[in-house]
């Protein structure tokens, strides 16, 4: 007992000593066990009260609570000034100065399929035409059902689809193999008159030059009382010619069958292959562009529009192959390896937008 009492200036002087000098927040928790842990000396310490006569412990009670919190509160000022101190030296190893002039060299890159994207809503935007977007990951419903594909119908084989596995009642989502589900969510959610085109990522088990697993459509459906066939075409062709920049596209239908379209039709557009690109608008050779037709009165049923009442048009085509196409370049793979020498050569300035009236590219 009269150990400890003379002890414990010496004591309390070691531990403020260490504190002071810890140079980290490791050291100085090291500290805080070796004095406040389960088995530390001050913690030893304050055991011995148990031990000890009332009047011993009436005196000895106060003074080792005393220097328990000193040393404590000892940490905790150490703590709070070496945290300030690490706070301090991070924020000056990452200063940065203001005043330096921005990097002369470009710092990435638009990809192309983003640049074709925004030219094609800048065309139609002009048109009329708002943006819709839907999921990557669809139901039956959406992507074949509600579209007029009917049940074990080889069509809907035809799209490669790649499915997710069954959830706890068996049944599949799928990665959308096309963006026309989401012309259902549109008219399921949207009174017609409705204008729209449709930008997205879509899914097939397919690999080669031509084709990746991943790649990217546009959309565009107009569901209205008076739209027909006539204003597909017309409104496809101006698209071709402003896209492809040329005063003026022909392009011809050729039937088709889709199953939510009556009639369906693909389309070509008039373009020369004599020289080492193709050029759109003249020549005499055709170019198959897009997929498109009436909106089947199967599909407007299934939306709760009356086909007697309402009608319209809905078309498909593929982004990457527009982008081919318009930019000269002969092989799909290269878009998505992420590779930094094509980005440059290829990608856009992300801050010049594309416009009808500013140019498109
Ligand atoms: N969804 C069709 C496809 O992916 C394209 C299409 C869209 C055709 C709209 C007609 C109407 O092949």
């Amino acid at each position: 007992m009269t150990d400890v009492t003379e002890n414990l200036p010496a004591l309390k002087d070691e531990a403020l000593n260490a504190i002071a000098e810890a140079s980290d927040l490791s050291a100085l928790d090291a500290v805080r066990v070796a004095e406040l842990g389960k088995k530390g000396r001050i913690s030893g310490l304050m055991k011995t009260l148990g031990k000890m006569s009332p009047e011993e412990r009436q005196e000895m009670g106060p003074r080792l609570n005393g220097l328990r919190n000193e040393v404590a509160a000892a940490i905790d000022a150490r703590k709070a000034a070496l945290e300030t101190a690490a706070l301090n030296a991070k924020l000056e190893s990452e200063r940065v100065d203001l005043t330096l002039p921005p990097r002369p060299e470009p710092v990435g890159a638009l990809h192309p399929v983003m640049q074709v994207f925004e030219e094609i809503a800048a065309i139609f935007g002009e048109m009329g035409f708002a943006v819709a977007e839907g999921p990557d990951i669809e139901d039956d419903f959406h992507n074949f059902t509600a579209l007029n594909f009917p049940e074990g119908h080889p069509a809907r084989e035809d799209h490669d689809t790649f499915f997710m596995h069954p959830d706890e009642n068996g049944v599949r989502k799928v990665l959308r193999t096309h963006t026309s589900p989401v012309q259902i969510r549109t008219m399921m959610s949207e009174k017609p008159p409705i204008r729209v085109i449709i930008p997205g990522r879509v899914y097939r088990k397919d690999w080669d030059a031509t084709h990746t697993p991943m790649f990217h459509q546009v959309e565009g459906l107009v569901i209205d009382k008076t739209t027909h066939m006539g204003h597909l075409k017309q409104c496809l062709t101006d698209f071709l010619a402003a896209f492809f920049e040329v005063e003026t596209a022909e392009t011809r239908f050729r039937p088709h069958f889709f199953p939510f379209t009556e009639p369906s039709a693909e389309m070509d557009v008039r373009c020369d292959r004599s020289g080492d690109t193709i050029k759109v608008g003249e020549g005499d050779s055709w170019l198959e562009i897009l997929g498109s037709g009436m909106v089947h009165p199967n599909v407007l049923r299934n939306v709760g529009l009356d086909p007697d009442e309402y009608q319209g048009f809905a078309f498909g085509m593929g982004v990457d192959r527009l982008a081919m196409l318009k930019y000269g370049m002969p092989d799909l793979r290269p878009y998505f390896e992420a590779d930094v020498d094509w980005i440059s050569h290829y990608g856009f300035k992300p801050w010049l937008l594309p416009s009808l009236s500013g140019g498109l590219s």
